[in-house]
């Protein structure tokens, strides 16, 4: 049978058809607009995300034998929050992942409500991003619109919830919201009290591989597939790029390079960041991890090539770059809408220093790239701090495609990185999760198991990775003395 992998991404969806031995009959994209109506903050329209997911849909499905179809599921963006009214209408525009303008609210949570008692309830602290202090926001700066909330949901289970009617999400995507118990895998009564939330406006929880429902008549009219087709709960895009990349199980890492770059580390076992600057998540293979997240990645180096450069031709920038590897004097902060981890400050902002006359336009490409991985090392470093000592990860994301950014990271952090024979990431994690809903595999750990492949490995070269460790710890010096005046700098 086949399974429609649906990627909810921040710049567009993707959509992946699957066989049910996993290999891939057919891979579609489809973008849609993001607002950022003041600094720091970020929106988008729910309508847009089903708009593109249902023509996306047709688009994958053309020409195909619609009958082999028999589940769908998802990886989506986190922590976005959608909220419906009585009628089932969107209440007003979803605030998104990378959103920055919950400070206070997130301050509020963390300091007079205690990061102790967030932390024994939820397993983490708050972040602006986060679901919770978002609907504090809006309980204080839009009471109307909050008044009319009726039920709310994660940006991929307003999908779900389109599909086949159901009102559910999983459990790592719940993990992101503030309100959810990630050790004991439910809604948190005391945080949901906290916030104001009423039990009833709250999706059922269900495992990431479990069907939630079949699509609703009218959907499978429209779509020309059968109304059996199953939907599964899906996961967050991590947990979902986790289960894609075969980051299943105990201790493996895979590293994320989309427009968020994230560390996640599978664990058998639920386990807390005492420090709190990694998050502390449920896995979709029925466990649990720990992840670092940074809000720009990949799309620092896209600001830098669309925006700033002018240009598409992002091989061709990077081109000569390699002979200079390590020696670079630009350093670059990636912090375009503030960091999460493992700094949680709204304020950071991206910032180059160190040019001097005779800095070139490839050092200031190399220091995006450079700047994005040790912003990655600063999670595996709080990891390896945990006594977490990674050797070797997977790797996904649009970025993943460089070969030059591949062989930075590996040094910069001094690490194996495996390459998959497919890098579609959440994707393939959303239509592997299906197939396990559909009884295909036994579960995300089999289904990894048969499916993820690796054809390459970067290994780190011991000269290369000394001169980075000397940039690394001179990188580590600029925060700090940049945080004071970013606070200023609003
Ligand atoms: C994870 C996070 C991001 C988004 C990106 O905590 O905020 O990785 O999920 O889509």
């Amino acid at each position: 049978m086949n399974y429609i992998g649906i990627d909810l991404g921040t710049s567009a969806v993707k959509l992946l058809l699957m066989q049910g031995d996993g290999s891939i009959l057919k891979v579609v994209n489809r973008e849609y607009p993001i607002s950022f109506p003041k600094p720091g903050w970020s929106q988008q329209e729910p309508e847009d995300w089903y708009r593109e997911t249902m023509a996306g849909i047709k688009e994958l499905l053309w020409g195909r034998d619609k009958s082999e179809v028999a589940g769908i599921s998802f990886g989506g963006q986190m922590h976005g929050l959608v909220v419906l009214d009585e009628e089932d209408a969107v209440i007003r525009p979803a605030i998104l992942w990378n959103d920055g303008r919950t400070a206070e609210e997130s301050d509020y949570l963390n300091h007079k409500i205690g990061q102790e008692t967030l932390a024994k309830h939820t397993a983490n602290i708050s972040f602006p991003g986060f679901t919770a202090p978002k609907v504090l926001w809006m309980k204080k700066h839009e009471p109307e619109n909050f008044a009319r909330i009726r039920k709310l949901m994660l940006p991929k289970d307003y999908l779900a919830y389109r599909l086949c009617g159901v009102h559910c999400t999983d459990v790592s995507d719940a993990s992101g919201t503030l309100f959810f118990d990630v050790e004991h895998r439910c809604w948190s009564k005391e945080l949901c009290g906290i916030c104001g939330i009423l039990e009833e406006w709250l999706p059922k929880v269900y495992e990431s591989f479990e069907a939630v429902g079949c699509l609703k008549p009218e959907i499978a009219k429209e779509l020309g597939l059968s109304e059996t087709v199953k939907v599964a709960a899906g996961a967050g895009d991590n947990a979902a790029a986790a289960v894609g990349t075969g980051t299943v199980g105990d201790r493996a890492c895979n590293i994320s390079l989309g427009t968020s770059g994230t560390v996640f580390l599978s664990s058998e076992k639920f386990g807390v960041d005492k420090g709190n600057a990694l998050h502390s998540f449920a896995h979709a293979d029925g466990s649990y991890h720990l992840m670092g997240c940074m809000l720009s990645a990949a799309s620092c180096n896209k600001w830098w090539m669309d925006d700033i450069l002018g240009t598409k031709e992002y091989a061709k920038e990077q081109e000569g770059i390699s002979e200079k590897l390590g020696e670079n004097h630009v350093f670059f902060l990636p912090y375009l809408m503030g960091e999460r981890s493992p700094h949680n400050d709204p304020n950071a902002r991206g910032t180059f220093i160190g040019m001097s006359m005779d800095t070139t336009r490839a050092d200031m490409t190399q220091a995006v790239l450079e700047g994005v991985a040790f912003a990655l090392r600063d999670s595996l470093e709080v990891a390896k701090s945990l006594g977490i000592e990674v050797k070797r990860s997977k790797i996904c994301g649009g970025g993943a495609k460089s070969p030059l950014w591949k062989k930075i990271l590996a040094n910069v952090l001094d690490i194996k990185i495996d390459v998959l024979e497919l890098e579609e990431g959440p994707a393939l994690g959303g239509a592997m999760l299906a197939a396990v809903a559909c009884g295909e595999y036994q579960s995300a750990e089999q289904a990894a198991k048969a499916i993820v492949k690796v054809t390459e490995t970067i290994e780190p070269e011991p000269a290369l990775a000394a001169l980075y460790e000397v940039r690394y710890q001179q990188f580590k010096e600029i925060y700090p003395a940049c945080k004071q005046l970013f606070g200023t700098l609003k």
